[in-house]
């Protein structure tokens, strides 16, 4: 303890307009524990715990010293320490609304928009939603979209939440027409479409007019307590002693000054998203914390003759108001500066962190991916420096960034107060460039400030500058570089010349950090050839105003031809805007029948005011215990030993568990539960600690000595794996035709190779579970987030050596599965049943997101070779597919992807000869498991670059080669398997229509002869998506429903609530059946004990074979009604209940659905696998900067084929969802692996899900009209997956553009095709000058 122990000062600050007052609260615990663990306030939630996914967004309200108003601002809770708040307000969803009392009409607009579907992004959703409206009742769409660029949802594809909120915007500027039923989008290139009656469609997909108005007045108020706390503060230094760490909050600067000059090794927490992160994941420990945050000279800004002088204190928020402020009234030449910070600003992090992170903590932390330390540098930026001994300014140079020298750096006991940023002046040009994996919320790959000062009236160089971040352990200023080119004219000459010395005196290690050296450096001179251009542009315009000097004019600069221009545009954020067409249902249908209606989700308004309840939301209970899991170091190692002697001893540990606890079997001889002598993977779970808190069992777990001996091979690559023969289970073959034949007798024969690389699943809700010994029995309850309770309940009586009938497993509610929670939860249940058992206490094990991502795998990444033989028309005579997957360590699901993978192959193509082979390597990666799509979304990746690979070769467009080989009519597959396309022709040719293909096709074309460095791609994708599982078994569905006497109805299925609204189905099927009301019914959870046996909720089958199941329930109970109504026909339902009670008629049936007939026999490689096939049809526009390799979503538009969709905007919602999580895979999603197989990419820092801004700038989906299909019911069709693939659309019109660069440039096809296509491969792609120059340096 680095202070005496004292008695701590009291924390005072409000929640919900309740005070909180605190004695003893320890500085290391955050916001989100503190609301969570203490105030049992569960609606702010866990995701990340880095500041980076929103879903702990909560609104603080303060007083500011210096303006004396209050200010509301979101913040990421997981980052706030507790400490940081006396004082001010906390706000959280409970606070603004429930359905108790009154909901807000941000959480009513958010549900009915269906903008939620698992639920668990929506309170942070809502929060960001509710600090925006309190500031700006009717917000523009851009700051709607500001707000919310720092929340991250990965179901609903972002479109419906901001519907939700652009319903409180002033100036919509959607369609003006839509919702009259009519929308110019709807306008086709034929519209005489051949496709049903118009008028049956409908683009509504709630009712706007049913919305409470927004009330200001009716908000909650600042505490008067605070106020008069704040206006009468008395200027004590606070303190608060924790176990560990002592927080000190000073009330004035000298006692700031002199506090720092005492505690010289304390840092300084101002908005603790550079501090928080560090502590948490870097094991920074500090023991004592300084809190200035009361200290209002650190806040304020002041302007002087030559520029502004900013607090240190200062929000980047607020900064980014005041230089918008400067440059609303100065003249433009003297902002340049100022808007090179701002264009930074706006993509820097989320709302939530720019709220509270500090101009002061930005600079000091010298993060060398900081966006703004490159502009300050260029920017002869000063530092005001405070301490005890005085003042004292430095610049900020490249001396200060890179920290080396003394004098040129913060002492011990100093401070920065302020900091100085003089205006540009006339002849000076500033700009900055930044590009990352997305547009918003990621660090940047690299990032740049620029300046150059001409001699006065010419384009002489006198002073140049440029920084750059992300190249190398701090920010670097090119120095040598800029000196060299002083005195120079701005030319291109100069521009090869600046270039040549960039790269010189710019260099990047081959080992850099994160690799992608090539790229980084090609950022580096492409930035300034953009910068090169931009002041090219200016500064003509500047000298075209005066009268040229001479030697301007002896050597006139020609103008930059217009096609280069395109080069200085900056893609903006633009607001998404879309349509979604559904039919209507038949007039004739009664109104109490919701099937076919867009009914909200049943939690939808739970989810948005945070009273749904997921997994750990569930009140801690009696003795409960907290688990924490130990996981290998080494990816393939012989474990010598394990010492927790160390860790036992520990304050709050309780035991350690390990395999040799298990009273039953570890799991399978391959997949082990927990590892006995050998690791096979870095993740791999060795043993768990159990502990009395969460803190103290995860610090514990750090403490425990393994001992390992390295063992060979060591396997990561699929390459790697078929060098050493290393594969999971036989090779899956289905052949047609003669191939060998059919290559002999084509017109030309085309070979590539295709990589995919794999997934995250990303649900929001880690995975968790909660385990409750009882006292009689060995019964057990398992409350857990799981796609599968039953194969949970399965292993868990496996392991401990119990029957099934004691363990009752609970799934309320899912945040998310997407596959990751099948198989995974099962071994995660069964460890932490291990150890309920052994200690006696129940056991709570919640996975960080690190840890989830380390150990839970995901995708599989696949490999594939091809050779496609076809005609000079564009017919495919032959394919031949071998491609391998990597399993990772151990089988989970692989062998059953190998099979989807191979038998979806095909997609929509009838090519007469074909071989599909595929096989899942073993390697010693964490094992990857079930992904929406189940292979598919990597197979038919494979199939349709063949398809662009035969097009170049023919010069064929694509679309015409995928139209010629498209299944046209009744037609067996490639196992033989007899269906009919008509619906895949119908979603082609409305795709191809609405989405005016063939006109856009034209444009983009135009497009591209018209600009050089930005390029235009457009692609149209058909899709033929088989549903369910290849064996009857797996379809198999059991519901029980029971009526109670009062009329209400509890129905109960085999299906998990995922946030694909199984449940809000299945009551509108149980409300058509029973002829009630969908609020007489009630779903409580899924449990093992109400329906037994029960299959995974997955493969896109869940509300297809519970619907029959729930159906057939509620049949058997009408009939028995049927003579009671028949005798009582104008009687009410609660008459006719009450009438069956009397007469003893039972009210409660259970239902069951045997399954559909689904085989497959691999030896003779045919079968009937799957039930039936979704067809869709999807088309995307994009445009790539061919200098920095990032793009833009023009367009996308998709039909599908839904078939009678049970609720048209739950469907729309999965496929909406699924396409941007496609898109994801496709184009942002990238894992990173060490040499050493350590996953690096283990935060939302590192690995990007689309955000908010990535959604396609039109957005419109279509679902065809109704057709009937006698199999399932009521014609409906699941399409929880069917989407995933269509998300290639971009990827494709993403190659479409790089391939229209790589005509131009006079270079070769490529038919390497690599996914995702993230900036970097899209930026080496388009070879040019600047790549040629990288190589040859
Ligand atoms: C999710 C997330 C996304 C981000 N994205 C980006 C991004 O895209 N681009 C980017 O550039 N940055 C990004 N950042 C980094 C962010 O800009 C910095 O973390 C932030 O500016 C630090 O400010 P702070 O007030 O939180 O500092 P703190 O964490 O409070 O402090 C950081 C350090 O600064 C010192 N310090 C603070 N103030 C002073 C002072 N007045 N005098 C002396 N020392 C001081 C402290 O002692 C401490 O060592 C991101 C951060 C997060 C969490
Ligand atoms: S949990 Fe706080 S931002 Fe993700
Ligand atoms: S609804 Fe947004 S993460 Fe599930």
């Amino acid at each position: 303890m680095p202070c005496p122990p004292q008695s701590s000062d009291e924390l005072v600050f409000f929640v919900n307009g309740r005070k909180v007052t605190e004695s003893n609260v320890d500085p290391e615990v955050t916001l989100l524990a503190f609301l969570r663990k203490n105030l049992s306030l569960t609606g702010t939630k866990y995701a990340c715990g880095t500041g980076s996914c929103g879903a702990c967004t909560v609104m603080v309200s303060e007083h500011d010293p210096v303006s004396k108003k209050i200010r509301h601002f979101s913040v990421a809770a997981c980052l706030v320490p507790i400490c940081s708040l006396y004082g001010a307000a906390v706000t959280t969803v409970e606070g603004v609304g429930s359905i108790k009392t009154r909901i807000h009409p941000v959480q009513e607009r958010i549900a009915k928009s269906h903008g939620t579907q698992c639920g668990f992004c929506t309170p942070g959703m809502v929060m960001s939603m509710y600090t925006l409206l309190r500031n700006h009742p009717q917000p523009s769409e851009e700051q709607l979209m500001e707000a919310l660029g720092g929340n991250l949802c990965r179901c609903t594809g972002y479109r419906p939440i901001l519907e939700s909120g652009r319903t409180f915007c002033t100036s919509v500027s959607g369609c003006p027409q839509k919702g009259t039923g009519k929308c110019c989008l709807d306008q086709t290139e034929d519209d005489s479409s051949p496709l049903g009656d118009k008028h049956d469609m409908c683009t509504e997909l709630f009712a706007k007019e049913e919305f409470q108005p927004l009330d200001p007045t009716q908000e909650l108020i600042f505490p008067p307590e605070l106020l008069r706390m704040a206006e009468n503060s008395e200027k004590e230094t606070l303190t608060f002693y924790g176990e560990r760490v002592t927080w000190i909050s000073p009330g004035t600067l000298q006692d700031l000054l002199e506090l720092k000059a005492k505690h010289s090794e304390a840092p300084l927490v101002l908005g603790n998203t550079s501090l928080g992160p560090a502590m948490k994941s870097q094991g920074h420990f500090y023991p004592v914390l300084l809190s200035p945050a009361r200290i209002s000279e650190l806040r304020v800004v002041s302007t002087t003759s030559d520029g502004l002088t900013i607090g240190a204190g200062c929000s980047l928020a607020q900064v980014k108001d005041v230089l918008s402020e400067s440059i609303a009234q100065l003249p433009g030449e003297k902002t340049r500066t100022y808007r090179a910070l701002l264009k930074h600003l706006r993509s820097l992090a989320g709302q939530q962190v720019r709220n509270v992170a500090t101009l002061g903590g930005h600079i000091v932390s010298r993060h060398c991916y900081s966006d703004l330390n490159p502009i300050f540098a260029v920017g002869n930026t000063t530092l005001n420096l405070l301490s005890e001994e005085g003042t004292r300014q430095i610049p900020l140079d490249r001396h200060f960034l890179a920290g080396l020298t003394q004098s040129a750096d913060l002492k011990a006991q100093e401070i920065l107060e302020s900091v100085h940023l003089p205006y540009s002046q006339k002849w000076e040009f500033v700009s900055a460039f930044r590009q990352a994996q997305c547009h918003q919320n990621a660090l940047s790959h690299v990032n740049a400030g620029m300046r150059v000062l001409f001699k006065e009236g010419t384009d002489i160089i006198k002073d140049l500058s440029i920084a750059f971040g992300g190249a190398g352990p701090a920010t670097r200023i090119a120095h040598k570089s800029c000196q060299q080119l002083l005195g120079r004219r701005w030319n291109e000459m100069m521009v090869d010349e600046a270039c040549r010395l960039l790269l010189d005196e710019v260099s990047l290690p081959g080992s850099a950090l994160g690799g992608k050296v090539e790229f980084k450096r090609t950022l580096l001179v492409s930035f300034f050839f953009k910068f090169y251009l931009q002041v090219l542009q200016e500064l003509k315009a500047q000298l075209k105003l005066l009268s040229l000097p001479e030697s301007w004019d002896s050597q006139p600069h020609p103008d930059i031809a217009e096609r280069f221009l395109s080069a200085l545009e900056d893609f903006q954020v633009t607001i998404p805007q879309g349509v979604q067409t559904y039919q209507k249902v038949d007039s004739h249908q009664p109104l109490q029948d919701p099937v076919g209606r867009p009914v909200m989700h049943l939690s939808g308004l739970k989810h948005a005011t945070g009273e749904a309840i997921f997994c750990d939301d569930i009140p801690r209970v009696d003795k409960e215990l907290f688990m924490a899991l130990v996981t290998s170091t080494r990816a393939h190692a012989k474990i010598i030993s394990i010492d927790s002697a160390e860790v036992l001893a520990l304050p709050g540990v309780v035991d350690v568990v390990t395999a040799e606890d298990i009273p039953g079997t570890n799991g399978s001889e391959d997949e082990k539960l927990l590892a006995v002598d050998e690791v096979l993977c870095v993740g791999q779970v060795i043993c768990a600690v159990v502990a009395e808190t969460d803190v103290q069992a995860k610090r514990a777990v750090k403490k425990i000595k393994i001992t390992y001996e390295d063992l060979e091979p060591v396997v990561f690559t699929i390459e790697d794996a078929i060098k050493h023969n290393s594969f999971l289970c036989p090779e899956k073959k289905l052949e047609k035709g003669n191939i060998e034949e059919a290559f002999n007798n084509v017109d030309q024969i085309v070979e590539g190779e295709v990589h995919v690389g794999g997934q995250e699943h990303f649900y929001m809700e880690t995975q968790r579970v909660l385990v409750i010994p009882k006292s009689e029995d060995k019964e057990l309850d398992i409350y857990v987030s799981a796609q599968d309770p039953a194969h949970v309940q399965k292993t868990v009586s496996s392991t401990l050596n119990i029957p099934f009938n004691r363990i009752a497993c609970h799934v309320k509610r899912v945040g998310g599965g997407f596959g990751g929670k099948v198989v995974r939860p099962a071994a995660l249940g069964a460890i932490a049943a291990v150890g309920a058992t052994k200690t006696g206490h129940p056991i709570r094990l919640v996975l960080d997101r690190e840890d989830d991502m380390l150990i839970t795998g995901g995708r599989h990444p696949l490999f594939g070779k091809y050779k496609v033989g076809f005609m000079n028309n564009g017919r495919i005579k032959a394919l031949d597919i071998e491609c391998y997957i990597n399993g990772g360590c151990m089988l989970d699901d692989s062998e059953l992807v190998t099979e989807f993978l191979v038998l979806k192959l095909e997609n929509a193509y009838k090519i007469r000869n074909l071989r599909f082979r595929g096989r899942a390597c073993m390697t010693n990666l964490p094992s990857n498991t079930a992904f929406r799509g189940f292979g598919f979304p990597q197979g038919t990746l494979m199939t349709e670059s063949c398809i662009t690979a035969v097009a170049a070769k023919c010069g064929l467009p694509p679309e015409k080669i995928r139209e010629k080989n498209m299944y046209k009519t009744v037609d067996k597959t490639i196992y033989k398997q007899a269906f009919s396309p008509e619906a895949l022709i119908k979603c082609w040719n409305e795709c191809l229509d609405k989405s005016s293909f063939r006109s856009r096709r034209m444009h983009v074309e135009e497009f591209n002869k018209r600009n050089y460095w930005k390029k235009r791609g457009i692609a149209i994708v058909p899709m033929k998506f088989s549903v369910g599982f290849a064996a009857t078994s797996y379809h198999q569905a059991a519901a029980l429903v029971h009526i109670y006497t009062d009329g209400s109805v509890l129905v109960t299925h085999g299906g998990n609530e995922l946030g694909q609204g199984i449940h809000t189905k299945m009551l509108q099927v149980a409300s058509r059946e029973l002829r009630i009301p969908m609020s007489y019914m009630h779903i409580c959870e899924t449990s093992t004990v109400t329906v037994p046996n029960t299959i995974a909720t997955a493969a896109s089958i869940g509300a297809d074979v519970n619907g029959r199941a729930v159906q057939n329930a509620c049949q058997t109970l009408l009939k028995r009604l049927q003579p009671i109504i028949k005798k009582n026909p104008e009687g009410i339902w609660e008459d006719w209940i009450e009438a069956a009670f009397e007469q003893r008629i039972s009210l409660s049936a259970t239902g069951y659905f045997r399954g559909y007939k689904a085989f497959m026999n691999w030896e003779e490689g045919e079968g009937d696998p799957f039930p039936y096939y979704v067809y869709g049809a999807a088309c995307s526009e994009v445009e790539i900067d061919c200098l920095t390799g990032a793009h833009k979503k023009i367009r996308t538009d998709i039909v599908m084929d839904a078939c009678c969709s049970l609720n048209p905007a739950i469907d729309i919602g999965q496929i909406e969802g699924s396409f941007i999580q496609g898109m994801g895979l496709y184009t942002t999603e990238e894992l990173q692996y060490s040499p050493e197989g350590v996953l690096y990419t283990r935060s939302p820092d590192e690995y990007k899900i689309p955000t908010i801004t990535d959604v396609p700038e039109q957005f419109n989906v279509s679902l065809l009209p109704s057709s009937q299909t006698p199999l399932t019911i009521y014609s409906s069709k699941g399409l929880g997956e069917s989407g995933m693939f269509l998300g290639s659309s971009v990827f494709f019109a993403i190659t479409d553009a790089v391939a229209a660069a790589r005509r131009e440039r006079g270079l070769a096809e490529d038919f390497t095709v690599r996914s995702p296509a993230t900036p970097e491969w899209v930026r080496m792609a388009c070879a040019d000058r600047f790549t040629d120059m990288v190589g040859s340096h």
